[in-house]
């Protein structure tokens, strides 16, 4: 009875350990140090202060680089494979207030001012993305949600080869991860849908930017 009680928690967890230690390596092999670099680039616009949650924050490789931004400001890292956790702990600097959650960002719930994402949206399904952004439905319109994702429609640039390297990297994850989607999910449609709008992004044409989103409804 137990067992079968904890079977929608434990579902989601640690799939990413078999990776841990080489998802930087396999990272930079397909995409260069574009994955980070975008990311650092998210990380300049992000508050001083305040609090963030960080939803699959992965092996911690941002800490240092939030931290040189923005060392006062309260993260809570959640992040559903104990390795990742494990190897972010040694990126986090000593005086930065982290608190690290092992837990399915799905259901873990905590209030929070902004919220950070970085490469984890397009794990998604865009049923799970729409449920996720209502559970942390922000409370004012100086809240945002920071997001570092893949792009693709037929505005971007390279679009053909960017579906080839998009179908490889989709077939890596379902083979070492279980991930269980095809497709990329259509991220800032389903913000607009619930009353969300884009204040800032990157580049509307490149396969890998960020956005900076906020709540209308306020
Ligand atoms: C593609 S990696 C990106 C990691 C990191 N954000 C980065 O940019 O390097 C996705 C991360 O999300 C974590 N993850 C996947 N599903 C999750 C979930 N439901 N809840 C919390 N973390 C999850 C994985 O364990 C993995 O570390």
């Amino acid at each position: 009875m137990s067992r079968f009680l904890l079977l929608p928690f434990t579902f989601v967890l640690n799939h990413y350990n078999k990776i841990a230690y080489t998802y930087d390596i396999l990272s930079w092999m397909v995409y260069g140090k574009r994955l980070i670099n975008i990311q650092k680039d998210l990380i300049k616009k992000l508050p001083k202060a305040g609090k963030i949650l960080i939803l699959g924050g992965g092996n911690g490789k941002i800490l240092p680089i939030i931290f040189n931004h923005a060392p006062l400001l309260n993260i809570e890292y959640v992040e559903a494979s104990s390795l990742m956790i494990k190897l972010a702990k040694k990126y986090k600097h000593p005086r930065q207030s982290v608190t690290f959650h092992h837990a399915d960002a799905l259901t873990f719930k905590l209030k929070s001012e902004h919220i950070y994402a970085g490469f984890f949206l397009d794990l998604l399904d865009e049923k799970q993305i729409e449920l996720l952004i209502r559970k942390h439905q922000f409370k004012n319109k100086t809240s945002y949600w920071y997001i570092a994702d893949f792009q693709l429609n037929k505005e971007t640039e390279l679009y053909f080869l960017r579906r080839i390297q998009l179908f490889f990297t989709i077939l890596f994850f379902k083979i070492t991860t279980r991930h269980s989607i095809n497709n990329l999910p259509k991220i800032e449609a389903i913000f607009e849908n619930i009353g969300y709008k884009t204040n800032q992004y990157s580049d509307k044409k490149s396969f890998i930017c960020w956005k900076i989103i906020s709540s209308i409804n306020n």
